[in-house]
């Protein structure tokens, strides 16, 4: 085959790069991907090996120019051509209802004001300069005035158009925007780090900007960093839109990936709902928000306003209250699990964060304090998001009194003296009490009446305790024989209190055999592998004659939790207690059939369910939704086939409406159920 000539060569070139610069608009920007990845990665891998025949033509704009380039020994101070400004902050619904006077007064305008409403983006501002359609420049703010020069680090961001898309852009323009890290980015790129033994970020802001600051861009090339462009600064040679919205519809167009919670809100009251709507939301957006800004929407409006020192008149930001705060470490205490295990919690100064009022803190092991070196008397970083427990994250070293102290792991169990001993390949140490410490008692205990197991109703911790310590109860066993008269004795009880547990702990006697498997407590046997467990076996006779090579054919058992479940069986104590549970009354349905044999009707369908149920519990109906073959999960997303909302549905409702996700009421729940049950009757 004669050699192509270099005219054709360009040709090809141009062609796949403008393929892939519109697959990339497809899938990042409009999130609708023409082409399966496989496709993609094929026309790349194409380009990327005329590339590397013919290096003379590759262009910096190229796609394939993500990777990053050699280090560089510093960064260049580069001045702004326009400052780049701050913002300021409004914490109450007040301040922005005086905000809005303000401009009405200044504007001598009568009518409500048009605002957009944005996500106030928790990471590092950036200035893209594109000439003839090109980047050429990346600045970082720096004091708004100086910015860095990081464009090479930039460049390797994949939804940083290198060229913009269309062609009606300016001849010159700045693009501004925030640089994020994606949650699920951040925990992986830090569930790397601690599998390495490497620094884990902080929070994703700082993962963003540790990412940013690398000066060989081939480590940011592979940080999963994302831009939110948020608005234009200088652009020369074409005039822009007269709306802030409809100038990010043009940034759209040429490239630049839209937020997906934008809105126009026509009243100052519209912008305070937003603020709440997102308030709720913001647990489950997929990246990090510390407020919500609004700016006027009309750019002449905005013109007219103008700035104040170095923030804009016509745009504030409604912060949200702070997920992460400083406080002291003043103790830490060591806590003795069900199974033994001794975990370190901090005792801190009480301090707001998150919406709650944080004290305890999990230290989680030896490890976890050698990563942070955190010692008692430190100023530490307290952070709590959502629904996750309240975590420490970092020591402010430099606030560090003189007689702050290590952290010294006991010899002995706190709760039963036994020794505590180090398991080799665990950062956690362990009491060897067993069953003679009433701390892993209490806990067993607790366990099995918890709601996921049997789901005693208001037999809880503190009742659990006195009865251990007054020695009326030894194992889990021992609770179906508790008399009315000890129940009533008890400081806070009385008669009727005493019946309620009763009446609880006969309810709990008719169980399934999952939750029971779950309710034993074996070591790494949690809700789901009780499950599977169950499904599995069938019955628990021959789970607990199972050996480990039979229990290893479960979904989720490797050979560890293999081990532990068949440690559990063989140890005499044990069958002893699950036999007498059984003589005691505690029963299931025999022969729960795996779900595998049972017609799956919903069978990958993912659903989530919130909010109250009336006529049974959210548990409980997962149940029933996972017996015809649903996956049943805790977040929404894309992926979610539909939700089902009760009353005082919150952030998830919001989010499912958000995505087009569809919505089933409790009646919509029952009647899908129903319909199920007519077609599937030899289920449980
Ligand atoms: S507008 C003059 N919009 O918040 C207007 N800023 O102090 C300046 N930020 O560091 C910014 N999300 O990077 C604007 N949707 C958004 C934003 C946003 C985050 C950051 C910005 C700056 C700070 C404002």
């Amino acid at each position: 085959m004669a050699p192509k000539s270099s005219d054709s060569v360009i040709a090809d070139i141009n062609w796949l790069r403008d393929e892939i610069n519109r697959f990339n608009y497809q899938y990042y920007v409009l999130d609708d991907p023409s082409v399966p990845d496989a496709e993609y990665d094929r026309l790349f891998n194409q380009l990327k090996a005329i590339e590397s025949e013919q290096p003379s033509l590759i262009t910096p704009d190229s796609p394939t120019q993500r990777v990053g380039a050699m280090p560089l020994a510093a960064f260049k101070t580069v001045a702004h051509e326009k400052p780049m400004l701050s913002l300021d902050n409004a914490f109450a619904d007040d301040d922005l209802i005086a905000f809005d006077k303000r401009l009405k007064d200044r504007l001598e305008h009568a009518g409500d004001i048009e605002y957009a409403c944005e996500p106030k983006l928790d990471g590092i501002a950036i200035s893209l300069l594109y000439e003839d359609g090109l980047l050429v420049r990346a600045l970082t703010r720096g004091d708004g005035l100086n910015g860095e020069d990081i464009t090479a680090n930039v460049r390797t961001i994949k939804t940083v158009p290198l060229k913009l898309y269309g062609d009606d852009y300016p001849q010159r323009l700045e693009v501004r925007g925030e640089i994020f890290m994606p949650k699920a980015g951040f925990a992986a790129l830090n569930d790397a780090a601690r599998a390495a033994d490497e620094k884990i970020f902080v929070n994703p802001r700082n993962a963003a900007a540790g990412s940013l600051r690398q000066l060989d861009s081939r480590i940011t090339a592979k940080r999963p960093l994302q831009l939110c462009a948020y608005s234009v600064g200088i652009h020369e040679g074409q005039a822009l839109p007269a709306k802030h919205t409809d100038i990010l519809l043009s940034l759209k167009r040429w490239g630049f990936a839209p937020n997906d919670q934008l809105q126009v809100a026509s009243s100052i009251a519209q912008c305070i709902a937003y603020h709440q709507r997102l308030g709720d939301a913001r647990d489950s957006l997929d990246y990090d928000i510390d407020g919500v800004v609004f700016k006027v929407n009309n750019i002449n409006q905005q013109e007219e306003l103008g700035f104040v020192s170095r923030a804009p008149r016509w745009a504030i930001a409604y912060k949200f209250p702070a997920q992460e705060e400083l406080t002291t470490l003043e103790a830490v205490e060591f806590q003795v699990g069900r199974t033994g295990s001794i975990t370190p919690v901090a005792r801190l100064a009480p301090v707001f964060v998150g919406g709650v009022t944080v004290s305890n803190a999990t230290l989680h092991n030896r490890d976890e304090i050698a990563r942070l070196d955190v010692r008692v008397g430190d100023t530490v970083i307290v952070r709590r998001a959502g629904d996750v427990i309240p975590q420490i994250v970092a020591v402010v070293k430099d606030r560090r009194p003189v007689d702050a102290a290590e952290i010294i792991f006991p010899a002995q169990c706190p709760a039963c003296g036994s020794p505590a001993t180090e398991v080799p390949g665990e950062a956690a140490i362990r009491c060897e009490g067993g069953l003679i410490c009433p701390a892993q008692r209490k806990e067993a205990i607790c366990h099995f009446v918890s709601r996921k197991a049997l789901d005693v109703d208001g037999l809880g911790d503190k009742l659990v305790e006195q009865l251990v310590d007054k020695s009326l109860i030894t194992t889990v066993a021992d609770l179906f024989t508790l008399t009315r008269e000890q129940l009533a004795e008890l400081p806070r009880m009385g008669e009727k209190s005493a019946d309620n547990v009763l009446a609880a702990l006969n309810a709990s006697k008719q169980t399934s055999l999952a939750r029971f498997i779950y309710a034993l407590g074996i070591r790494e046997v949690g809700e789901a592998t009780a499950r599977n467990l169950a499904g599995h076996f069938g019955q628990l006779d021959a789970l607990a004659q199972a050996d480990e090579e039979v229990l290893q054919q479960v979904d989720d058992v490797g050979p560890v939790v293999a081990h532990f479940i068949r440690d559990f069986f063989i140890a005499q104590e044990n069958i002893d207690i699950v036999n007498r549970l059984r003589e005691l009354g505690v029963h299931w349905p025999e022969q729960e059939i795996s779900a595998s044999d049972k017609p799956q009707p919903l069978a990958e369908q993912t659903v989530v369910i919130t909010g109250t149920l009336e006529s049974m519990s959210r548990d409980q109906a997962g149940e029933k939704l996972r017996a015809l073959g649903a996956k049943v999960a805790g977040s929404v997303s894309k992926k979610t086939s539909f939700i089902v909302a009760g009353p005082g549905a919150g952030s998830k409702l919001t989010k499912a409406e958000a995505l087009g996700v569809k919505v089933l009421n409790e009646a919509d729940m029952q009647a899908l159920l129903a319909e199920h049950a007519a077609t599937n009757n030899n289920s449980d």
